[in-house]
């Protein structure tokens, strides 16, 4: 694994540059990332190309030994753009315009956005195409950023109604699959239709996973007008994009078929201040981040690494939280020491890169609260020292990235569209769908299993534990899928209880599993957070809530609650839960499942993660206290190469036999 760091040689005084590489050199840097936000230093005026400086940058941080990742700008096209053509900008769902002065304002179904970013892309990569300096580019810089996948524009309206008709090809077509019937709102020719925002209330269902659908559509396309560019005059680079965390408005492994690296930003304090985690984890994990935020995203940006095709998965961190961010609600700094396990963590889920955003801390702009490894005097920030220990470690102790996934048996089926229905028919306010992937997911990481994300569809056949923790939808692939594995398939409630369009399925739930598992699903009810659901297993008291399916079926329910109602069936290989279990639940449901098959579980410690691999295990204190690795996941006869079985608080450790 290499180390970067992003770097704006165009907010600098030049003289500074050189200096500057030298120094990331020297700490154990090999990789910078420059010029995703440059546009207007790029081309001040309209076809006025100044590239001198750029030129200028690129050859001083590659003579000082650096591998450089070029962005292309079009996450901020400049004021000259924007005034020439205003039709370029997006609308938000209120229907109000998005201003300049930041980024990301462009709407990604302007045809005259499209020109104009694939000119200046194509003037990038005719100029450093074959610069060897560079190693791969950067398309934009996170798609959907600050909310802008779903656009409300009149040119977004245009393209969703053609989109429509080719996916419908006639009207009658569209009419039947959004059950336009309803309220009157039957159309009789595709000008008719509109964007789903400003209804009086709930807009139509279906109307809305379309134009979910149309907008991820838009982010893929896009992306691909981009590669196509950069391949042709630039086939020897990589192509990465940065995707980010908790962020799920267009179909990740779609854009991924396009892209070499997949890589994501990391910010896990961040994440743990801002998104739907639990008051205690937040309290508890301030200044560590949630142990499962990094491991999470690894493991499903790896899954992306896989989408063209690559035999060995390519997947990156291309920023990581260094110190405070300046965007969550709070922003507090990590404990000493979590710039360093951030680092090693992402090497042991098999990242090839981990680089630190940014260089040096801005003194000026929106961004001057936001940390660096450099502070805005240039003295060394709290991070800068941890990554030259990381660059010395990694060097001193190699370990083969291929071992870790030889060793992991446990998938987790993960879907955008689940999320995009979840998000039209929540029909509770208990359902979160990433919270129950999330759960589901740190509950077989906090049972020390190793965990692959698989898109829903994708092959099963290496695995001996499948958990869906939901699949609103379940689609023939995945079906077959689930029908063809010998692993022992665990599902969540909800599964198979909607069509592709949303209608309810004349079979009842869960449409697709019954041949699998011999129920239907006859109604369901939210329940609201003061309810729970208790039953007995193991003798012990359990706990499901939010959501309970009541099911008509021959078989004898695993785990009842007081009356009587299945909270859980299991027949053969397959179980289903009807609530959503609470993580103590889960986990004993998953262990009792794991200990009947054969799959080697762990009682870690609280805060303590690992990734296993053949003669490895790689450990991650994630609590501000010392922890000790049990002695069942370290094999006899071994060595810890990092630390020691005592981990201390915010420690790594590295055990090979
Ligand atoms: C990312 C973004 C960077 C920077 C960073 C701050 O979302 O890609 O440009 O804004 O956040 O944490």
């Amino acid at each position: 694994m290499k180390l970067g760091c992003c770097y704006y040689p165009e907010q600098w005084d030049e003289t500074m540059w050189a200096q500057d590489a030298r120094l990331m050199g020297e700490v154990g840097i090999d990789i910078v990332r420059i010029g995703e936000f440059a546009w207007s230093f790029m081309e001040p005026s309209p076809g006025d190309y100044g590239w001198e400086w750029l030129d200028k940058a690129i050859d001083i941080l590659g003579d000082a030994g650096l591998k450089i990742i070029l962005g292309t700008p079009t996450a901020t096209p400049p004021k000259w753009l924007v005034d020439l053509y205003p039709e370029i900008l997006a609308f938000d769902e209120q229907g109000r315009g998005r201003g300049f002065g930041s980024r990301r304002h462009y709407c990604f179904s302007s045809k005259v956005y499209r020109r104009e970013a694939a000119r200046i892309v194509k003037q990038m990569a005719q100029r450093y195409g074959d610069n060897p300096h560079l190693i791969g580019w950067q398309t934009d810089n996170e798609y959907g950023c600050h909310d802008t996948v779903r656009s409300y524009s009149q040119n977004a309206k245009t393209a969703f109604r053609e989109w429509l008709s080719d996916r419908y090809e006639t009207i009658d077509a569209l009419n039947q699959a959004w059950g336009t019937s309803f309220w009157s709102q039957l159309y009789q020719n595709f000008d008719e239709i509109d964007l789903p925002n400003l209804t009086v209330t709930e807009a139509n269902p279906s109307h809305q996973l379309d134009f979910f659908r149309f907008s991820s559509d838009q982010v893929v396309s896009f992306n691909r007008m981009q590669t196509d560019i950069l391949r042709q005059a630039s086939p020897d680079k990589d192509i990465y994009h940065n995707f980010m965390g908790h962020f799920t408005q267009f179909d990740h492994f779609e854009v991924s078929k396009d892209i070499d690296v997949a890589s994501w930003d990391s910010y896990p304090l961040g994440f743990l201040d801002q998104e739907n985690y639990r008051d205690e984890d937040k309290h508890r994990f301030m200044r560590q981040g949630h142990p499962d935020f990094a491991g999470f995203h690894h493991d499903l940006y790896r899954a992306c690494g896989t989408m063209r095709g690559q035999k060995n998965a390519r997947f990156a961190v291309m920023e990581q939280q260094p110190g405070p961010v300046n965007w969550a609600p709070n922003n507090p700094a990590p404990l000493p020491g979590m710039a360093r396990l951030w680092g090693h963590e992402g090497r042991a889920h098999g990242a090839e890169m981990v680089s630190y955003f940014r260089w040096r801390q801005a003194p000026f702009a929106q961004e001057n609260l936001h940390a660096g490894l450099r502070r805005h005097d240039n003295s060394p920030a709290q991070a800068f020292e941890e990554v030259r220990q990381l660059a010395s470690e990694i060097k001193e102790n190699p370990v083969c990235p291929a071992s870790f996934q030889e060793a992991t048996k446990t998938a987790l089926v993960f879907s955008y569209e689940t999320q995009w229905m979840s998000q039209i028919k929540p029909q509770g306010r208990m359902w979160d769908y990433m919270q129950l992937i999330l759960d589901w997911y740190g509950t077989a990481r906090s049972l020390g299993l190793n965990v692959d994300i698989v898109p829903e569809g994708g092959s099963l056949d290496k695995y001996d534990l499948v958990l869906v923790p939901s699949l609103l939808h379940i689609t023939g692939q995945a079906i077959k899928a689930f029908e063809s594995t010998d692993a022992h398939l665990v599902f969540g409630p909800r599964c198979g209880m909607f069509t592709h369009n949303m209608h309810l399925p004349l079979s009842l739930g869960p449409d697709g599993l019954q041949a699998l598992l011999p129920l239907k699903v006859i109604h369901s009810e939210s329940l609201p957070s003061f309810h729970r659901e208790v039953g007995y297993f193991e003798g012990e008291e359990i706990y499901g809530y939010g959501w309970l399916d009541h099911v008509e079926t021959r078989l004898k329910p695993l785990v009842s609650n007081g009356a009587g109602k299945g909270l859980v069936f299991q027949e053969e290989n397959v179980s289903l839960f009807t609530t959503i279990p609470d993580t103590l639940f889960l986990r004993k449901l998953i262990d009792a499942i794991a200990q009947k098959i054969g799959l080697e579980t762990h009682n870690l410690p609280s805060g303590l993660r690992v990734r296993r691999g053949e003669k490895t295990v790689y450990g991650f204190n994630y609590n501000d206290g010392e922890v000790s690795m049990p002695s069942s996941v370290v094999k006899e006869g071994g060595d810890y190469l990092i630390g020691e079985a005592r981990l201390k608080a915010c420690g790594v450790s590295l055990f090979k036999k």
